[in-house]
């Protein structure tokens, strides 16, 4: 499982350029599924057994990143987030961009006055990437230079915002050998810029209920947000709503009656903001009900994004329970 994050973890696929960790999945998947498709848009569909009642379980492929905008001189661009990038991140970060290009974001600095200012309302217009003096095309797409680490059950990568979603659904498509019925695992493509695979990855299925698998922040860290209750340890985070989606209560119910029969730990999430692929999930079609299981995680859309080892381990088991609870 360790191999299967880090690998996962530290391809390059910012949204609208999964292509690598699709690749990547398909190798994982392939074996252990009845069948594969990739739809018009780059969704990966697999699917497995024929029971009634069929789910579909989704994380996206795409991370947070950047895209060059224009050259400013040679050797610096400017740039644009793509997802939810604050500057504040992006600023002094290292970055690969998809050619191979390496660059380090600085911001332009040129009086006291101007760095005052330029700090205190930071933005991309006065970031910029400084590639060494390599050539660049516009519209190159980049990601944080950054690389897995782990410290006991702390598991630290950038893009656990979703690999680790997709992480889960391959030990689960590998662990689950029998299942009681039907199960997709999907994985969606530009999640980040508006949940744009999942408006449309359910629709040719059959499926009548939808599981959205993603990171939520945990609140474990000193004066982190006192209104959340997650924590990393705890076990998997099982969604009540966020700002774009409220989940099925039946869902919910199901997740939580199996969670308590199985002893597999769990807490319930209300986030105040973000979103998930379930909203689109949801509206899919005439609707499917949906849900998400979250996995707890600190520091989100940074290069080191937190989670813990025992809560993913207990993701994997609440959802191939759920599965087979029918
Ligand atoms: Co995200
Ligand atoms: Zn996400």
């Amino acid at each position: 499982m360790i191999e299967t994050i880090k690998t996962l973890t530290e391809i390059s696929g910012p949204s609208g350029r999964e292509t690598k960790v699709r690749n990547t999945l398909i190798e994982m998947i392939k074996d252990h599924v009845d069948g594969y498709e990739v739809d018009k848009v780059g969704n990966l569909i697999a699917w497995k057994g024929d029971g009634g009642n069929p789910v579909v379980l989704v994380a996206h492929m795409d991370e947070i990143g950047i895209v060059v905008t224009n050259e400013i001189k040679e050797g610096f661009y400017r740039i644009e987030p793509v997802g939810g990038v604050s500057p504040y991140t992006a600023l002094n970060r290292r970055y690969v961009l998809q050619d191979g290009t390496v660059g380090v974001v600085g911001v332009e600095r040129e009086t006291a006055q101007d760095v005052k200012k330029n700090l205190t309302n930071l933005s991309f217009d006065t970031l910029y990437l400084d590639t060494f003096g390599k050539k660049v095309d516009v519209g190159t797409f980049g990601v944080f230079d950054s690389h897995f680490y782990q410290n006991g059950d702390f598991l630290v990568s950038k893009a656990m915002d979703d690999r680790i979603g997709c992480a889960i659904l391959v030990e689960i498509v590998r662990g689950l050998k029998n299942p009681k019925r039907r199960f997709y695992i999907a994985f969606s493509i530009q999640e980040e810029v508006g949940l744009v695979g999942s408006s449309v990855l359910a629709y040719p299925l059959d499926a009548q209920e939808a599981i959205a698998i993603d990171v939520t922040d945990s609140a474990d860290s000193p004066k982190s947000f006192k209104r959340h209750p997650m924590v990393i340890g705890k076990g998997p985070a099982i969604k009540i709503k966020d700002r774009y989606s409220i989940s099925d209560k039946r869902i919910v119910d199901k997740l939580v009656k199996v969670a308590k029969d199985r002893g597999i730990p769990y807490q319930l999430e209300v986030l105040t903001f973000g979103g998930t692929d379930a909203a689109a999930l949801m509206r899919t079609r005439e609707g499917i009900p949906s849900a998400t299981v979250s996995v707890p995680t600190r520091y989100i859309h940074t290069p080191n994004e937190v989670v813990g080892k025992s809560d993913v381990e207990n993701t994997i088991k609440l959802l191939i329970e759920y599965i087979q609870a029918v």
